[in-house]
């Protein structure tokens, strides 16, 4: 079922189009993932998309709702790129003070978004006083305090270690499987859009790609099997026919299935290689090929 359907959204700052004709549509349930570099109109679009900023042209809808709609905030939870939770207050007037504002009357430090994110032990510790981590994992829990349909995260993980994006990515996956929560990301990193359902590469404001993981990775970032060798040439001779290959003074890159054909392929020329390398396709690749720049 589509939850939400962008038609053509286009948002210009003076001459500068910063995005451009957008189509979305999400399903629920879903994660989807914006991947693009510095610039290329992710926050812009969620702003759109989450009612912050008006589309100069398009349409927006969640469900029925325009983002005019009073109904239509409740409909999204949004975590922003830069907060814009009070430094001043705790963690728990911070969170409580949602609660009341949804109303929900009966929110205990005892709740189960507090337990989820481990926020229980800095209850009381003013927000400006916590780590990145921290605050990231406050702002998502009070962004999911009034339970809604969409979730939207503009860079969730910027900045934060490994543990941390575990806890998180652990937390927003078992109230995707719970509640069905459809998740909108934008990111740098690789590993959050390949958990993503559906990927939408933007570049100066326009979609340039709009795929699954796997059959992007199949078009733009197949694996390659790199050799070092002083005969690239003789290397070459042998190579499969259909294999797209790059030739260096002293090396050669091909791009093969997988690594069994990989290994094959070494001991054919096993005499011919002083040394090898294999990698598996990555999201890099994908924007490389589609952009010619690498994606940070
Ligand atoms: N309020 C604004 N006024 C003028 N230009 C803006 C405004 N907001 C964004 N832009 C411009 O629009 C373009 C897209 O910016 P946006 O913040 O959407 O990029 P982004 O993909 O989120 O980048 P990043 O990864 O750095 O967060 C940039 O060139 C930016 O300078
Ligand atoms: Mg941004």
């Amino acid at each position: 079922m589509t939850l939400l359907t962008a038609t053509g959204i286009t948002k210009k700052f003076g001459q500068q189009t910063a995005v451009d004709q957008i189509d979305l549509q999400v399903a629920a349930g879903q994660l989807i993932a914006f991947l693009g570099p510095n610039g290329a109109g992710k926050s812009t679009t969620i702003n759109m998309l989450t009612g912050t900023i008006p589309p100069t042209t398009g349409q927006i809808k969640v469900g029925d709702l325009t983002p005019q709609d009073r109904q239509y905030q409740h409909q999204l939870g949004v975590v922003f790129q830069k907060s814009v939770l009070d430094g001043q207050l705790t963690v728990w007037q911070n969170l409580n003070s949602r609660a009341q504002m949804s109303g929900q009357q009966d929110f205990k430090q005892d709740n189960p978004l507090i337990v989820a994110f481990g926020l229980s032990a800095i209850l009381n510790q003013r927000y400006q006083t916590l780590s990145g981590g921290q605050r990231r994992r406050v702002d998502i829990a009070r962004a999911l305090i009034h339970h809604p349909a969409i979730l939207f995260l503009d860079e969730p993980s910027t900045g934060l270690d490994i543990q941390t994006r575990t806890i998180i990515w652990q937390t927003l996956e078992r109230l995707r499987q719970a509640h069905g929560l459809t998740i909108i990301l934008t990111t740098h990193y690789l590993e959050e859009a390949e958990a993503a359902d559906f990927v939408y590469v933007i570049d100066h404001g326009h979609i340039i790609a709009a795929d699954t993981v796997s059959r992007l990775k199949s078009q733009y970032a197949q694996n390659q099997l790199m050799i070092e060798t002083p005969h690239p040439k003789v290397v070459l001779e042998q190579a499969q026919p259909d294999w797209r290959v790059i030739e260096g003074q002293h090396s050669v890159q091909l791009a093969v299935d997988d690594e069994q054909a990989a290994i094959a392929f070494l001991h054919q020329i096993q005499s011919l290689v002083t040394h090898f390398e294999f990698r598996q396709g990555t999201m890099d690749d994908i924007f490389m090929a589609l952009t010619g720049k690498e994606i940070r």
